[in-house]
């Protein structure tokens, strides 16, 4: 069992980006700026958020932290997303997700720029990668297919089992899954809540991708013997010897799992922390315009 290390891989793409940044900057290219908007105080996406600022200036971005209370009205929030749109020194920006339940997240993301939308959520992106053209990926699907490649995992021909057939992760996932490159070529079935036989399929799976948001649903008896195991879950469960008084459990039950695997991603410390490259990448191909003019 091989582990992949969202952490070490995570700080390379950070160290890439950052010498990349430094050499556009010295060759007269404008300091990519992103911005982010958080409604509410829900702790899950203040921490996100934070991180999110964090990199940006460590790796050499200006970053805008934009927050409204969880009151704010849809017309509001969409007034902010269209100064954004016209604000020539902001690149790219998020509206962080979850919104309060009287918000449409769909207005919202259809309300961004696509030229702007480095979470990769607006439907001409998401149309833009279906169709394999260039776009924004968004930042889960990102930061997993780098592992993919930056550990060399062959994926041609391989059936690729997703669980869960979220907007953001799974759905986005089992396209670019079947793509005709690397990596790419799966036969790929997507799965959720109302699928039959769903241990007798993840069984079957050489590549198993848990995206479904269910602490440890996964454990061994779903995993074929070398099995290559992405867990894509972050749930908060109570546990009072933590300081916090929680801890992180991703999708898989890791311990029973990982022997069994020929490479999987650990929670904490796996596709989590690849996210924000997704990101990142995004926002300076914005700043250089590589994929709108
Ligand atoms: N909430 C959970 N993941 C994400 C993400 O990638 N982007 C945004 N904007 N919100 C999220």
């Amino acid at each position: 069992m091989q582990l992949l290390d969202g952490k070490l891989i995570s700080s390379q793409i950070k160290s890439e980006i950052k010498a990349e940044v430094e050499k556009w900057i010295a060759d007269g290219g404008k300091k990519p700026h992103l911005a982010a908007v958080l409604v509410g105080q829900d702790g899950a996406s203040e921490t996100y958020v934070a991180s999110k600022i964090r990199s940006c200036e460590e790796i050499g971005f200006t970053s805008t932290l934009l927050r409204f209370g969880p009151e704010i009205s849809e017309e509001s929030l969409l007034d902010a997303v269209e100064s954004l749109n016209n604000d020539p020194d902001v690149d790219g920006f998020i509206v962080q997700l979850p919104l309060p339940k009287h918000i449409s997240e769909n207005t919202i993301m259809e309300a961004v720029n696509p030229a702007k939308d480095v979470d990769g959520f607006h439907p001409v992106n998401v149309g833009k990668m279906c169709k394999g053209l260039p776009s924004y990926i968004s930042a889960t699907p990102f930061g997993i297919i780098e592992m993919l490649i930056r550990a060399g995992i062959e994926t041609s021909g391989k059936h690729c089992v997703v669980i869960g057939r979220s907007q953001i992760v799974g759905l986005p996932m089992s396209i670019l899954m079947q793509r005709n490159e690397y990596p790419g070529n799966c036969t790929v079935t997507i799965t959720h809540s109302k699928t039959h036989n769903l241990k007798e399929i993840c069984q079957t799976a050489d590549i198993l991708i848990a995206a479904l948001g269910r602490p440890e649903f996964v454990t061994a008896d779903y995993v074929k013997e070398g099995a290559v195991v992405i867990d894509v879950g972050i749930s908060r469960v109570a546990d009072a010897s933590k300081k916090s008084g929680f801890a992180i459990k991703g999708d898989v039950n890791f311990n029973d799992v990982a022997p069994k695997t020929s490479y999987i991603t650990p929670v904490p410390g796996g596709v989590g922390l690849m996210t924000i490259c997704g990101l990142l990448t995004n926002t300076f191909k914005a700043a250089k315009k590589e994929i709108y003019r």
